[in-house]
């Protein structure tokens, strides 16, 4: 079995996957679309958008992850495999969601990203957040990890700014709880990119 999967197999089923912290402060005031959830886990961005009336597509390289969500979701949330390194799923949409797209394998994640801002609609969003800071219990716990700022991503990404903008490049602090219930001060680095009206 593949890392992925063997991470969401090794967890019980979530009945109740809870959203990301950030999603909705981010989202807040855009008129549901069509989005996009970029490495969706186990759903629970996908669940919350889809209840703030979104249409939603989610996809994740781990089949166990696709069924799951599938199997949660029924028809409220349209949840597709695809190895991101290799595909991308086909449609535009007015938001694209991409939270934690962290992975220990080789992925261009810039190309990613920049396929994403491609398959926005006008007027679209894209939204990054990404560990700014390692959790106490992550996987990756490499003091020489580098955690790119979203200025550093935004570059990468490398997109034409006549047509997309940089809205917000921050890094956040909040207090975060772990699965074995201890807390800690993270950071989040949230990117949102704008595509042109
Ligand atoms: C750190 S988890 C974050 C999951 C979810 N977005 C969340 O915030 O809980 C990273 C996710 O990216 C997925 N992923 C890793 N590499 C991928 C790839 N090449 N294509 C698609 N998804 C990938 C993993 O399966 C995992 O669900």
């Amino acid at each position: 079995m593949d890392f992925w999967d063997e991470v969401y197999a090794s967890r019980p089923v979530a009945t109740d996957p809870r959203p990301n912290a950030r999603l909705a402060e981010l989202v807040a005031g855009l008129p549901p679309g069509d989005v996009l959830d970029l490495g969706c886990g186990e759903g629970g961005d996908a669940l919350w958008l889809a209840g703030q009336g979104w249409r939603v597509t989610a996809t994740d390289i781990s089949a166990v992850a696709v069924e799951r969500l599938t199997a949660l979701a029924g028809d409220r949330v349209t949840a597709v495999r695809h190895d991101l390194g290799v595909s991308f799923p086909d449609g535009t949409f007015d938001l694209i969601c991409a939270h934690y797209l962290h992975t220990p394998f080789d992925l261009d994640r810039a190309a990613v990203l920049r396929a994403a801002a491609h398959a926005l609609r006008r007027d679209g969003r894209l939204l990054v957040v990404d560990h700014g800071s390692t959790m106490p219990w992550s996987w990756n716990q490499d003091p020489d990890v580098h955690h790119p700022s979203p200025v550093e991503v935004a570059a990468e990404i490398d997109l034409d700014p006549a047509t997309w903008t940089v809205e917000r490049a921050d890094a956040l602090t909040r207090i975060a709880t772990g699965p074995d219930g201890s807390t800690a001060e993270v950071t989040d680095n949230v990117l949102v990119i704008h595509r042109a009206p």
